[in-house]
């Protein structure tokens, strides 16, 4: 666990989507540590709980809330929760995102990955934000600088980098936006795969010699929101060991 918080203040507060797992998970419970309060959102209401229950318990400050984050108004409900109990969340990390096994259509599955990454920070950008506001949306190598099946999951990540970018340069005085782009991560969306020698040999190739764990992803993360990266917006940020350099 990381010492420092990268300067963050104690009485932040942070919209984490897809809290209960993987990546959203770590990034909630580094969060919590750094004191920020953390808005823990997820489909998966025990998931959440348990996020939170965690961070409480290492007196922390957080709130779990059951949300799809394709739906409008369960969205703005859950905005209005977090503010009530929380405060105005300074930072937004849109992580929720279909898997790429799933069976989606083109269309909708772009409207479910990038749309919804959309219309959650377009709820978010109607509050009043406080000074040094940002948001960092998780994207993937995928579809930015490999090119991978199936269509949707890709092209949705080039999306997700394109409005990233569309934020840095329109809302720049209000706020930093920036995009991760993580390789293969061990999160329980993965396990199938890495129990295959497939997802093995991922590990293999990597010049690291292994995928990232999901708390590699999360300070990341949580760099790019803070203090620390205060120039940085609009950035791609490739994590993946240099995976794609061997390609
Ligand atoms: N794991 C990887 O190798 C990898 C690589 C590149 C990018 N990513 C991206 O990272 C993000 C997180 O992936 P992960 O591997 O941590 O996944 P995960 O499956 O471990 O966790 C995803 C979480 O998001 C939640 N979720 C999914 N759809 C939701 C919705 N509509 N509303 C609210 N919550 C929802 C799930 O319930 C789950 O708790 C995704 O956007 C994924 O595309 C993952």
């Amino acid at each position: 666990m990381l010492k420092q918080n990268f300067g963050m203040r104690g009485d932040d507060v942070v919209v984490v989507t897809g809290a209960a797992s993987g990546i959203g998970r770590a990034t909630a419970m580094l969060a919590g540590s750094f004191g920020l309060g953390v808005s823990a959102w997820d489909l998966d209401r025990a998931g959440v709980d348990e996020v939170v229950a965690e961070i409480v318990a290492s007196g922390g400050r957080g709130m779990a809330v059951t949300v799809d984050v394709t739906d409008d108004d369960v969205v703005a409900a859950a905005f209005d929760a977090t503010r009530e109990t929380l405060g105005v969340p300074r930072y937004l990390v849109n992580n929720a995102g279909p898997p790429s096994t799933a069976d989606l259509e083109f269309r909708q599955a772009l409207q479910m990955a990038a749309g919804s990454m959309q219309m959650v920070t377009e709820k978010w950008l109607a509050l009043e934000l406080p000074a040094g506001a940002a948001v960092v949306n998780v994207a993937s190598v995928a579809g930015n600088l490999v090119g991978a099946a199936p269509d949707w999951y890709g092209s949705s990540k080039a999306a997700i980098a394109g409005y990233t970018r569309f934020l840095a340069v329109t809302h720049g005085k209000r706020l930093r936006a920036n995009v991760v782009a993580p390789g293969a991560v061990d999160t329980p969306r993965m396990a199938p795969y890495l129990a295959r020698k497939v997802g093995q040999a991922w590990g293999a190739r990597n010049p690291m010699g292994r995928i990232a764990e999901p708390e590699e992803i999360a300070s990341v993360i949580c760099f790019l929101l803070s203090p620390a990266a205060a120039h940085v917006n609009g950035v791609l940020l490739p994590i993946d060991g240099g995976a794609t350099l061997t390609l």
